[in-house]
């Protein structure tokens, strides 16, 4: 399991090759069973909004909660993948800034902040993480709310020596994390064989991504909530809101800023 070492990968792939596919990579995301209870969720804590979404990308969940008549702002560093969402209807209509979601700030009094899909762990060092969230935390309007999914680190599925861990195997996309424990540094890898290009004979061509990460424990974010002046009011293992548990495999955490 050495043939993707770390350091060989561009931090963020999200580029004019990966973008036009992101949809169709990641359809299972889009299924009504995941995205209904997301928007939900989402929908209940911004109101009327304003909502922010960090790392928008190509709006799967910015559109649906607009749709809503939320208010929806975001932020994103690929014009690329914003690209894509401005081609969507309705989607040249939502305000956003290109920028990393660490150090730009969008605007202010917001409802909500959120940053879902795992996508934290694309900024890269502690620091980042740290400054993430006290970004978020000066947007907030008092009593605003910052919601975070991400996965939880799956160190116990790795045998001792096993640097690589199978997150999805399926018949269109092949995924699998490689894992450097001293770092808290892992490599995600995907082979993705929808949205596909076909090669001069007419056979499908899988792409190959792959996205490096810093993965975060739940109580480290807890702590970077605590600096940015936020608190932990709810913690679920998803967005139907089941509880929290030592087997959860990934959370949905939120954070208010006080009222006053
Ligand atoms: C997995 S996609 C998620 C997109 C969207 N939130 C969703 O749920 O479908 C990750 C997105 O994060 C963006 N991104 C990565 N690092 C970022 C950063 N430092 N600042 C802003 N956006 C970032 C990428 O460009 C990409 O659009």
């Amino acid at each position: 399991m050495t043939a993707y070492a770390m350091g060989e990968l561009e931090p963020t792939p999200f580029d004019e090759r990966v973008a036009p596919t992101y949809d169709a990579g990641s359809a299972h995301m889009f299924e009504p069973a995941v995205l209904g209870p997301t928007v939900d969720v989402l929908h209940e804590i911004a109101g009327a909004g304003p909502a922010l979404e960090l790392a928008i990308g190509t709006g799967r969940v910015a559109l649906p909660l607009a749709a809503r008549r939320v208010e929806v702002h975001g932020i994103d560093v690929s014009e690329a993948m914003v690209r894509e969402l401005r081609r969507k209807p309705g989607g040249d209509r939502l305000p956003g800034v290109i920028g990393d979601m660490a150090t730009t700030r969008v605007g202010s009094g917001y409802r909500l902040a959120y940053l879902v899909y795992n996508t934290i762990t694309n900024l890269l060092t502690q620091d980042e993480q740290v400054e993430c969230f006290c970004t978020v935390a000066a947007q907030l309007a008092p009593g605003g709310a910052f919601v975070v999914e991400v996965f939880v680190p799956q160190l116990r599925r790795m045998p001792p020596g096993q640097t690589a861990v199978p997150f999805h195997v399926g018949g269109r996309h092949v995924g699998f994390d490689t894992i450097d424990v001293v770092t808290q540094r892992s490599v995600s890898h995907h082979d993705v064989r929808a949205g596909v290009r076909e090669d001069d004979d007419g056979r499908e061509v899988a792409t190959y991504s792959a996205s490096a990460h810093r993965y975060v424990w739940p109580s480290e974010l807890d702590l970077m909530a605590r600096i940015a002046g936020l608190t932990l009011r709810d913690r679920w293992a998803d967005w139907t809101r089941a509880p929290f548990t030592a087997d959860s495999e990934s959370h949905v955490s939120v954070w208010t800023k006080a009222a006053s």
